[in-house]
Order: C-alpha cells, then structure tokens, then sequence
C-alpha cells in the first residue's frame, strides 16, 4: 500500500497556553542560541489534566522518541527542558495518583478486567451500536498518538526488569515490532487502518486535532516507562491493556466493517482479537508472575499502573461519548486527511 510515513518529521504544533508557548519558544533556537531563562509562570493555576499541560509534556516526551522538524536533538538533555519536564511529570503523576485514589489490589483488578460487562457502554460499543463513519476517524486521529508509536513507551521499561520478567516483556514486544517483519509491525497497521479510512497516518501529523484526554494516555505510559522508579506501574499498564484489548478488538473490527473499511481498515484490529489473547496470558504469567517473585514490593506499583490505565481509559472514553451524543466533534480541529483526500 503507497502510504508514505517513513522519514516524515512532525512540525511542532501551535501553543496550547502559557506553558506551550514557553516551550515552543525554547525549541525555535538552538539550546546555545535561547537565552531564555527557566519556566518561571505560575504552576498554581496550571491544571494537570488540561490541553496546556498535556501537549507540553507530549512535546518534552517526543524529543526523546522522533523529535520534530527544525528542532535541535539536542534539547532532548537540556536543564531548562529537563526541569519543565520534571514540573510537568510531577503534577500530571500528583494528579493520576489523587484520581486513582487508595487502589484495589492487583489480582482483584486483573480478575475484574477480564469479565466483560454485559451491557458495556464504552467507545467500541459506540461505535459497534450507533456510531458514524466521523466517528470512526475521530476515534482513531486520538488513538494515533500512542498507536503510531506503539509499543515504544514500553521499550523503556526492557533495561530495567530483568530475567524470566525481561524476556516474556521483550517476546510481547517483539510481536507487537512486527515479529521482525517492518510490514506487520502494529503501528504500520495502524497507518494503514489511518489511510484506508482517508486520514493522514503521517507521524504527528494529526497532533493538533487531539486534546488532553487523548494525550494523557500516551505521557502515562511515557512517564511509566521513562522512570525506573515507575517501572512496575509501567508492567501493570502494559497488562491493563493486554488483559482487555481482545474484545474490545472484535468490536472495533465489526464496527468498522460495518461502516466500509476495507480489509487494511479492520486488519489492525483483526490482529489485535488473537494476538493480545496470547499477550495477555504471557504479561500475566510471564512478566508479572516473575516480576513478583523477584521484587515483591513491586506489587502496589503493578497495581496502581492498572488502576491508573483504567482512569486514563475512562477519561477518554467520557470525553468522546459526551461529545458525540451531542453530535458535536471530539477533536480540537478537523482530523488531516490522507494526500489528496477530501473530508469524508
Ligand atoms: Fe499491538
Ligand atoms: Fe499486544
């Protein structure tokens, strides 16, 4: 399939507020060339939850993945870049944490993600029931800012477990990187879902259409993954999302079949149904079965992780719903569309 979104560099996106101008601000020079001094705006009134907040951290989190378009690389280890990212990672991690409240305990969680409610109210069921081709592409311009780099956030976590934990944590990874096929790694099925359904699957292009919800799952599993100290929240995420994709999955795949994508518009999910049923058995019994045997203090770390993602989730989920059964668009600004595709 002709989709291009190899060697393609993201402009960074328009500022958000106070802290996204700052930060653009910073980036336009090279890190020798800014004169600029630290962040020094009021954080009192900067909610950790909103537009501001998350694409800010979004933009300090991209430089260490792909960067952006006439940005030095070098910025990624720059003090001032480093302590915004700090203050950002702190208040968002501050407030998963307040959300999150005292958390269930991990084996209870994992049992009550796999029982599938009888009448589930989700954006799959959404879309499966009543949803709108609009919808569709709405859902996946969101999904593409961890999709098209899926798998990645969890990279991070590899160096820091180790043993039986490590090696079940790199065999789900090395599925989800294509099983050393470029062609069928998941991202590059997701791009291919993106153009089957007329949008534009280039890396971060669809960046400025996506608000804070959407954002707010991609930097948790960033900050997991980037914070040793996280690491165990970064395993429970990975589980979260293992443990409940399959169903999920197969709804998607019909929905989408039933609103006439082509076969590149339901594969990803298609692969999803039977792929993350054997991931989820070997995160649960492989990572964190060893994982607990080696470090069981890591437990409660597991489990906020879980807990966190469900929050995440549920966060987007409201933010979709609300604006749908209103008839109004989820999204900041109109989704990209493929090259040479007109609204649809
Ligand atoms: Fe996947
Ligand atoms: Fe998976």
């Amino acid at each position: 399939m002709g989709i291009t979104t190899e060697g393609h560099e993201p402009d960074l996106p328009p500022p958000r507020g106070p802290l996204t101008g700052y930060l653009t601000g910073l980036l336009a020079h090279p890190p020798g060339a800014s004169t600029a001094g630290p962040y020094d705006g009021d954080g009192d009134g900067d909610d950790p939850w909103g537009d501001d907040h998350q694409l800010a951290l979004y933009v300090c989190y991209e430089l260490r993945y792909r960067g952006f378009a006439r940005v030095d690389p070098e910025w990624e280890w720059e003090p001032r870049l480093l302590a915004l990212q700090r203050r950002l990672e702190d208040g968002f991690l501050a407030a998963l944490r307040a959300a999150a409240g005292p958390v269930a305990p991990l084996a209870e969680q994992l049992t009550e993600l796999l029982v599938e409610p009888l009448h589930g109210t989700g954006p799959s069921h959404f879309l499966l029931d009543e949803g709108e081709r609009w919808q569709a592409r709405e859902y996946l311009v969101h999904r593409s800012v961890y999709h098209l780099k899926e798998a990645d956030p969890q990279a991070w976590v590899i160096p820091r477990l180790h043993g039986a934990a490590q090696a079940a944590l790199v065999a789900v990874e090395h599925d989800e990187y294509g099983g050393g096929r470029g062609d069928r790694a998941h991202s590059r099925l997701f791009a291919e879902m993106m153009v089957d359904f007329g949008l534009d699957a280039r890396y971060g292009s669809q960046l400025d259409a996506v608000p804070a919800p959407g954002l707010a799952i991609v930097n948790m599993m960033t900050l997991f993954g980037l914070r040793r100290s996280l690491r165990g929240a970064s395993v429970g995420q990975f589980a979260a999302v293992e443990v409940t994709s399959s169903p999920g999955a197969a709804r998607l795949a019909k929905a989408f079949e039933r609103l006439g994508a082509g076969p590149a518009g339901t594969r990803f999910y298609r692969e999803h149904v039977e792929a993350d049923a054997v991931h989820e058995q070997l995160v649960r019994r492989g990572v964190i079965a060893a994982l607990l045997e080696d470090e069981p203090d890591l437990e409660a770390d597991i489990a906020f992780g879980v807990a966190a993602t469900t929050l995440v989730e549920e966060r987007l989920a409201a933010h979709l719903l609300a604006a749908w059964r209103d008839g109004r668009s989820s999204l900041r600004a109109p989704p990209a569309n493929a090259p040479g595709v007109r609204a649809g």
